[in-house]
């Protein structure tokens, strides 16, 4: 099977020496490639900027907004059977770049921000994907109810959802504790390391027939 995984952060230029971005080392989506390739599945890996080295054997795609995201998931996505959305995806995006550095001139200063796309959104509707689907969810409250909600809307086949309030997992974390959220029931993983649960959701995504 061919695999399309996107991992990591995205960054939001502000000018040439500041910008938007969300908390994610990449490990997620960097494990889950690792594992799909070393299960014998082909692997697109799209990723924001991270410190990580790029698992071997794997087609590596850098991006850095989420415009270039978005264009990359757009064109590689007809190779691919399952698709696992695994990057922090920046929300908001500022509206105007500024070719120069922002002078510090005043006590405030107010950025306007507009929504960037919205990649996994786009999948089933703009893209045409037919493909096994996987998003995210990373929540602080109501984490299984709002997965729910996200697998309704964006056509998925199930969510992996965390909890990002906990400080002992997720983020920066080498460890993580998620719930595979699917259409009728709830699986509830024990707390492990990123490799193990990456081993057990390409587990998953490849028994899933559409
Ligand atoms: O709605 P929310 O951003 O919490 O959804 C998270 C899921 O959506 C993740 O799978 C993430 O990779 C994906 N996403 C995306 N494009 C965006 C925002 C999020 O693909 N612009």
């Amino acid at each position: 099977m061919k695999f399309l995984i996107t991992a990591g952060p995205t960054r939001e230029a502000l000018d040439p020496a500041r910008y938007i971005t969300n908390r994610s080392s990449g490990r997620m989506g960097y494990a889950l490639a690792g594992a799909a390739k070393h299960d014998g599945h082909e692997v697109i890996l799209i990723s924001g900027p991270t410190a990580l080295d790029v698992p071997a054997g794997v087609d590596f795609i850098h991006v850095e907004s989420a415009q270039e995201m978005y264009e990359a998931v757009r064109d590689m996505v007809k190779y691919a059977d399952v698709a696992i959305l695994c990057a922090a995806v920046a929300d908001y995006r500022p509206v105007a770049y500024s070719e120069q550095k922002i002078k510090k001139d005043g006590e405030r200063l107010i950025i306007e921000l507009e929504r960037t796309p919205d990649i996994l959104g786009s999948m089933r509707d703009v893209f045409g994907f037919t493909g096994t689907l996987i998003g995210f969810a990373a929540e602080t409250q109501n984490v299984e109810d709002y997965a729910r909600g996200k697998l309704e809307r964006k056509k998925c086949d199930f969510i992996v959802a965390n909890d990002v309030s906990r400080s002992d997992i997720g983020f920066d974390s080498r460890e993580n504790e998620v719930a595979l959220v699917f259409p009728d029931h709830t699986e509830y993983l024990e707390k492990d390391t990123k490799e193990h649960i990456a081993m057990h959701i390409i587990e998953h995504a490849t028994i899933i027939r559409r």
